[in-house]
């Protein structure tokens, strides 16, 4: 309506001002210039939408950046959720989440019949309002384990059957809980040992043996079957664990165990890795048909090669600064690793960060303040960030 009567009085106008200068135009020329007049209001109209809609369109993030690579994630506890300004930047920068704690079997399971779910619920309840993805971590480790599931009522171990059973009980739980809700699992976690053994000696391994691996992965697909399965561990670029990790997972293959995934923790540092031990990493893992997922990655400012090791009892004692040097060579290596990501994107189905900003990181807890992320501690993007999102 409005811009009916609109282009007719500019054709009127149009009308008067053509008479002046053409006295022969009649109805049809009328007719014409309305037309015209009418076509030319309406692309201005669709024009000036579509710039209102660019104008409004929320800020692009990791996770429009990435959006034809893989999903970005990012591990969170419960809080983070509720403080606004966190719960914002998760929004517009990841399309995944991880529980940093909520889900292993500590804090989940802590009494043999009693499960703690709200902080875990409350996780993937935000996951499930905001539309994005949920990854488990971690259905078996041996660090963070409640008190009552190596042992019996006398604090004697319990036998192998009991174990297995407490296994199958706490994995099919809480899978069973998020079916159809978390698309992927942590089935096992770090189960190989840094040192010169194959395995990480735990009370996994002295109560149940090898065997405690491939158990974890047929409960947790039994219990949901649609659910992507990983094994997960830390200095996967160094090459002795590298081999043994796929000496590992090409055992469970080869006997049909149901793992789908690798999960390269990425807890790396402004010395390591380089792109050669990464890339490395990356094609001997996919070459046993695995999908890769990078689920832990921050780069610490302080060289060297700690890996996820959780080095107990340590408390931030010092603080620290982030240096222009530390700036540089962090912002060096991001740049590398996530070039190699999108290289090798074919066979990258996520890649996750551990935890938001540099304002709290878990690599806090070593004793000094680390500035291992992309957002610093005010969450402004490092410069870091506009490297990562830069091709
Ligand atoms: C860390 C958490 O970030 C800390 O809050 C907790 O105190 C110890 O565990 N590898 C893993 C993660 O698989 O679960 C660890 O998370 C970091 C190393």
């Amino acid at each position: 309506m409005y811009l009916k009567s609109f282009s007719k009085h500019l054709c009127c106008k149009n009308i008067q001002i053509k008479q002046c200068y053409i006295p022969a135009a009649n109805n049809f020329d009328c007719m014409k210039i309305h037309t015209l007049t009418t076509c030319l209001i309406a692309v201005c109209f669709v024009l000036i939408t579509a710039a209102n809609v660019n104008i409004e369109k929320k800020p692009a993030g990791l996770r429009d950046y990435y959006q034809k690579h893989f999903p970005v994630g990012v591990a969170v506890r419960p809080g983070d959720l509720r403080k606004p300004e966190e719960s914002a930047l998760i929004l517009r920068e990841f399309n995944s989440i991880t529980a940093e704690n909520a889900m292993k079997m500590g804090p989940i399971h802590p009494q043999e019949n009693r499960y703690f779910w709200r902080d875990a619920d409350s996780i993937v309840n935000f996951a499930l309002r905001n539309k994005i993805k949920v990854r488990g971590h971690t259905l078996c480790w041996h660090t963070q384990t409640p008190n009552w599931l190596f042992v019996d009522s006398a604090g004697n171990n319990v036998s192998k059957v009991i174990l297995l059973q407490r296994l199958k009980s706490h994995i099919q739980t809480v899978v069973s809980r998020y079916k159809g809700k978390i698309y992927a699992w942590d089935v096992v976690n770090e189960a190989v040992a840094d040192g010169p053994e194959f395995l990480r000696k735990s009370k996994w391994t002295e109560i149940i043996g090898e065997e405690f691996i491939e158990k974890a992965f047929e409960y947790a697909h039994e219990a949901d079957p649609e659910a992507i399965l990983f094994y997960n561990d830390y200095n996967t670029e160094i090459a002795a664990k590298r081999d043994k990790i796929y000496r590992l997972l090409k055992g469970l293959k080869d006997k049909g165990i149901p793992v789908h995934g690798v999960g390269l923790q990425a807890h790396w540092s402004v010395s390591s890795p380089t792109r050669e031990e990464l890339e490395k990493s990356i094609e001997m893992f996919s070459s046993l048909g695995l999908q890769i997922q990078f689920t832990e990655l921050d780069v610490s400012v302080y060289a060297g090669r700690q890996g996820g090791q959780i080095i107990q009892g340590q408390q931030q004692q010092q603080s620290g600064v982030f240096t222009p040097e530390m700036e540089q060579q962090q912002l060096e290596k991001y740049k590398m690793v996530f070039e190699v990501f999108r290289k090798h994107s074919k066979n990258i189905t996520g890649v996750t960060f551990w935890n938001l900003s540099d304002r709290y990181s878990w690599l806090d807890g070593r004793g000094r303040k680390n500035f291992p992320l992309l957002f610093d501690q005010a969450y402004k993007p490092k410069k870091a960030y506009w490297e990562v999102v830069k091709f």
